[in-house]
C-alpha cells in the first residue's frame, strides 16, 4: 500500500471543520444504551437506530468517517441500502472497529489487554472489500491503587502497534486509540503522568513494527481528573496538561489527534476541545486536533428517539447540533452561546 494513499485516508478523516462518529458500539453495549432508553437489543433496532443516525442530512458537513461494528458493515438500513453504500451517498468515509474487545491481563487484577490479532490479516482484507478505509482498536488502561503495571501498558502499546502494522499494510489508516479512563478518584496529575507514560510506549511500538506515523490517527483520551476527585480541574487546565502531554510524546509527523469522550458530559467534551484549540494556533501545533466521540455526540440522539419513528426527525436534529458544536470547537470557534441558540 502507498503510504501517500494512506496520508490521503488521514488527512481526509481530519479534514478542517471536521471530526469523527464513534457509533462502533458492541453488541452488548449498544444494548445497554438501548436498554436505557426502553429499546429492545434486536437486530432490526440496531439497524433503524444505525439508520437514524448515518441518515441525518448535512452531518457530512461536520463529520469526516464514522466507525461501525462489524455487524452494521455488513448490515442493510431498513430501506435495504447496505451501510456502507448508504455513507458513500451522504459522503462519510467508512471505518470499522477490528479489536475483539478489552479482556482481563492474566496475572494483573484489575487491568485489561485487547484482544484480536488472531486472524487480523484475514478479517482486513474482508473489511477493505466491504467498503472501509480506517480502522480502530481501543486499549483501556486503568488508573487505580498500584496500576496500571508497566506489564499492561507495555502489553496494550504492543498490540497496538501490531494491528496498526496489519492496517496499514491492507491500505487501512489505522486509529490507534490508547485510552487511559476517567474511572477514579485521582488527581490530574496523576492522569498526566499515566498518559505520558503510555503514549511514550505506544509511539516507540509503533515505531519498533515500522508504523508509518503518516498514515495513522491517534485517538488519545484528555488529561482530566478522575471522575470522582474531589475539586477536579476546570476547562483550562485540562487544555493546557492535555497540549503539554501531546507536544511531549506526539510525533510531528502524525496528522491529527481525534480525542474520545471518555464519560465526559456533552458540553465539557466540546468545551475542553474548544480551549485547545484555541491555545494551538500560539502554540503552531503540527496535527489537528478533532473529535471521534461516541457518546457526547450520540447521548441525547438516543434520549429523544427512544424507538419511536416519530422522534427520528428531532433525534437527527440534535446529531446535528452536537456534530456542529464539535466542528466548531475543533476550529477554537465554540462558544456555550452554541447550546442556548439551539435550545
Ligand atoms: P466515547 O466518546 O464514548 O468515549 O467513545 C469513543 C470510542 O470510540 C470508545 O472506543
Amino acid at each position: 500500500m502507498k503510504i501517500q494513499e494512506l496520508q490521503e485516508t488521514a488527512a481526509a478523516m481530519t479534514a478542517p471543520g471536521k471530526g469523527i462518529l464513534a457509533m462502533d458500539e458492541s453488541t452488548p453495549t449498544i444494548g445497554k444504551r438501548l436498554a436505557s432508553v426502553g429499546v429492545d437489543n434486536t437486530h432490526d433496532n440496531r439497524a433503524a437506530y444505525r439508520e437514524l443516525l448515518l441518515g441525518t442530512d448535512g452531518l457530512s458537513d461536520y463529520v469526516a468517517g464514522a466507525i461501525l461494528y462489524d455487524e452494521t458493515i455488513r448490515q442493510d438500513c431498513p430501506d435495504g441500502t447496505h451501510f456502507p453504500q448508504l455513507m458513500k451517498n451522504k459522503g462519510i468515509i467508512p471505518g470499522i472497529k477490528v479489536d475483539t474487545g478489552a479482556k482481563d491481563l492474566a496475572g494483573h487484577p484489575g487491568e485489561k489487554v485487547t484482544e484480536g490479532l488472531d486472524g487480523l490479516r484475514d478479517r482486513l482484507a474482508e473489511y477493505v472489500d466491504l467498503g472501509a478505509r480506517f480502522s480502530k482498536w481501543r486499549a483501556v488502561i486503568t488508573i487505580g491503587d498500584g496500576i496500571p503495571s508497566r506489564a499492561c501498558i507495555e502489553a496494550n502499546a504492543h498490540a497496538l502497534a501490531r494491528y496498526a502494522a496489519l492496517c496499514q499494510e491492507a491500505g487501512l489508516v489505522p486509529i490507534v486509540e490508547p485510552e487511559v479512563l476517567i474511572d477514579g478518584d485521582h488527581s490530574i496529575e496523576r492522569s498526566f503522568d499515566v498518559t505520558v507514560e503510555t503514549q511514550r510506549t505506544v509511539f516507540r511500538e509503533l515505531y519498533a513494527q515500522g508504523v508509518a506515523f503518516e498514515g495513522m490517527v491517534l485517538k488519545p483520551s484528555m488529561v482530566i481528573s478522575g471522575k470522582n476527585a474531589s475539586n477536579r480541574a476546570g476547562v483550562g487546565q485540562v487544555a493546557e496538561q492535555t497540549l503539554r502531554c501531546l507536544r511531549s510524546t506526539v510525533p510531528a509527523a502524525v496528522p491529527g489527534v481525534a480525542f474520545l469522550s471518555g464519560g465526559q458530559s456533552d458540553e465539557e467534551a466540546s468545551a475542553h476541545l474548544n480551549a485547545m484549540n484555541e491555545m494551538a494556533a500560539d502554540l503552531h501545533l503540527p496535527w489537528r486536533l478533532t473529535f471521534s466521540y461516541a457518546r457526547a455526540l450520540q447521548n441525547q440522539p438516543m434520549q429523544i428517539w427512544k424507538g419511536h419513528p416519530e422522534n427520528v426527525a428531532s433525534a437527527r436534529k440534535a446529531l446535528l447540533h452536537r456534530a456542529r458544536c464539535n466542528s466548531a470547537a475543533s476550529q477554537g470557534r465554540y462558544s456555550p452561546d452554541m447550546e442556548r441558540e439551539a435550545a
